[in-house]
């Protein structure tokens, strides 16, 4: 079965199309994070007004790439939550239109459970059940997927995302958006022991997250620097505070892993491109762990993954008519 992937959910206008959720045939990104670089974060007026722009040369890209017609095409699947709401909204009411034409199945997709079926893509044997660390620029969670469609949450941020902790703390060390990227490419070369930096816990919720406190060290830490006119070293606070963040995530997933006495470990996302976060997580096959993880440019986000995760969508029979709507939020399950 072909479906065509649409997802506009942030900064990316994508579509792809993909072969029983598992073989890409196409899948095409125009990314706007030149346009939004200068403001230091996505604005969400310009996102959608892009992606308005960009949406029908895509679409048509991806199906002129794959060899195929609208009609060779058996579902259109689309990003309808969570995201912009203003840009998810493109998306949507583009799939929507596509789908009354061509008379084909509308699949409403959760941008999160897209992002988890990067994996599928990439580990062609990868099947339910699995447990999974969620995390990117506006989630981080731990998720037990019973099946490809029933995803239970049994961990969560209570404040700032993975992400979001990423590129607020590269923020403040003056290093540019897309702060993520570029403070995991500096910490490679810095000491992750010169800086010490608290781990916060949630108390009395062992699987949830909170970031904030660790930024606001960081923040500290620049902040007295820069009063006692002493000088910060940029690479080694980067790799200190990605160790923290890591720590963090790592600690909780293994956590998670022993209380649901489960050894396949899935990792999705725009931050499961972090470096040492990959290396850890590869470090723990050797302890009896099964790992999976997407292919980096399946990391952040793209369409391909939004048509896998439309395929099993289709199967458990979860279709849309016109009154599909996007929400800014809504929850995996
Ligand atoms: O999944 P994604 O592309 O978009 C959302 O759904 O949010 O995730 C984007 C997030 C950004 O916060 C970005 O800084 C982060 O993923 N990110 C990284 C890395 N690559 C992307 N964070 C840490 N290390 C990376 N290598
Ligand atoms: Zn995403």
């Amino acid at each position: 079965m072909n479906i065509l992937g649409i997802e506009t959910s942030c900064d990316e206008t994508a579509a792809a199309v993909v072969k029983d959720g598992r073989e890409v045939l196409s899948s095409v990104i125009a990314s706007q994070i030149e346009e939004h670089k200068i403001y230091g974060g996505v604005v969400p007026e310009i996102a959608s007004r892009r992606h308005s722009e960009a949406i029908s040369a895509v679409t048509e890209k991806a199906l002129s790439d794959a060899g195929l017609t609208l009609d060779e095409i058996d579902a259109i699947a689309v990003t309808y939550a969570p995201g912009l709401i203003g840009a998810l909204l493109v998306g949507v009411n583009f799939a929507k239109g596509l789908a009354l034409s061509s008379g084909k199945p509308l699949v409403p997709v959760h941008h999160l459970r897209g992002h988890i079926a990067s994996n599928y893509i990439t580990n062609k044997e990868l099947q339910p059940s699995f447990l999974c660390l969620v995390v990117s620029g506006g989630h981080s969670h731990i998720i037990e997927a019973e099946d490809y469609t029933r995803l239970k949450v049994i961990g969560r941020t209570r404040d700032d995302a993975a992400g979001e902790a990423f590129d607020k703390a590269a923020r403040a060390m003056g290093i540019p958006y897309p702060g993520g990227v570029h403070l995991d490419e500096i910490a490679e070369n810095g000491d992750d022991t010169a800086y010490k930096l608290p781990r916060p816990r949630v108390e009395g919720a062992p699987l949830d997250f909170s970031f904030s406190g660790l930024k606001t060290a960081v923040i500290n830490l620049l902040h007295n620097a820069g009063q006692k006119n002493e000088s910060i070293d940029i690479a080694n606070l980067a790799a200190s505070y990605r160790k923290a963040v890591v720590d963090l995530l790592t600690g909780n997933f293994l956590l998670a892993a022993r209380e649901l006495g489960t050894n396949r470990l899935v990792v999705a996302g725009g931050v499961s491109a972090n470096r040492l976060l990959r290396r850890r997580l590869k470090e723990l096959e050797d302890k009896g762990f099964e790992i999976y993880m997407p292919a980096l440019d399946l990391c952040g986000d793209n369409a391909a993954m939004i048509a896998a995760q439309g395929y099993y969508e289709l199967l458990a029979g979860n279709t849309a008519g016109m009154e599909l709507n996007a929400h800014a939020q809504r929850d995996i399950s």
